[in-house]
């Protein structure tokens, strides 16, 4: 076990639960070398598909709904000046890399399936893990975007809610650069709403329950490189923007347990080509 009881009771009673020091700061910094090489890479002609939790049913657009099993590169809402000319370095303007860079790029595939990761997931229950999704979030200085405060099984549905999400902080979090908050307990309040395909093509929400959340008590989670954060799928969280002048990099990975049930109607859909995979 890489997790003893008091911190499973934790994660059970709050909804999340951070470890310090899971990721070597070499591994860290592996991950953000990888991440610069593959925006280098990426010529944007042509395909601007900008990532911002405001209008989502808005730009989820079919770049972002194909990439589910690809990886793809999504702009910070504010990346772009009114000409639409970037106001930063192309480097400086992605707000995330989605999402299956756990099965495409080799560093991150290596990273994702590590004998640590594999044990943790086992030590919460799922007894047979398929990586799901993996997205490489930046918060870029000066115009790193808020993200609203979501349950993640809002966007990846499962029946029963068997599923743990996994983010990894690849440089310190803290208020001033946008760190998670989230709602101690949040957890136990339901499921508010699903994000959904709808059969025109697009995105629709599915609201099962409109009453706002308790904002005031979302606490930061402020915490350094290296630390994880284990999030349950139905605990409330979200992050400020980032106007600071550092960058706030983190990695994500969520996994399932393959005996669950995957609604079709999740937005990140997967070709029979390439199949969801465990460890
Ligand atoms: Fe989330």
């Amino acid at each position: 076990m890489s997790l003893n009881l008091e911190q499973i009771a934790v994660y059970e009673r709050v909804g999340f639960l951070a470890l310090e020091n899971f990721v070597s700061d070499e591994s860290c910094d592996r991950l953000r070398a990888r991440a610069e090489e593959l925006v280098g890479d990426f010529d944007p002609a042509g395909v601007v598909s900008i990532f911002s939790t405001h209008e989502q049913t808005r730009t989820s657009d079919d770049y972002f709904l194909e990439s589910g099993d690809k990886i793809r590169f999504f702009f910070e809402e504010n990346a772009f000046l009114p000409g639409g000319t970037l106001r930063q370095s192309k480097a400086r303007s992605i707000n995330k890399i989605g999402h299956a860079l756990h099965d495409l790029d080799l560093v991150f595939d290596n990273f994702s399936r590590s004998p640590e990761i594999k044990q943790l997931v086992s030590d919460l229950g799922i007894i047979d893990p398929l990586l799901l999704q993996s997205m490489y979030i930046f918060k870029q200085p000066n115009i790193g975007g808020e993200v609203t405060c979501h349950q993640d099984a809002t966007f990846l549905y499962t029946e029963p809610p068997r599923m743990v999400g996994l983010w990894f902080a690849l440089e310190d979090a803290t208020l001033q650069n946008g760190c998670l908050c989230a709602i101690p307990g949040g957890h136990k309040l339901g499921l508010k709403s699903r994000f959904v395909r709808a059969k025109d093509g697009g995105t629709r929400f599915d609201i099962f329950d409109d009453s706002p959340w308790p904002e005031k008590e979302l606490r930061p989670l402020e915490v350094e490189k290296g630390t994880m954060i284990v999030l349950h799928p139905l605990l409330p969280h979200m992050s400020r923007e980032n106007r600071s002048a550092k960058s706030r990099h983190a990695y994500t990975l969520h996994v399932i347990d393959a005996s669950v049930d995957y609604p079709k109607s999740n937005w990140l859909r997967r070709s029979a080509k390439m199949p969801l995979r465990g460890f």
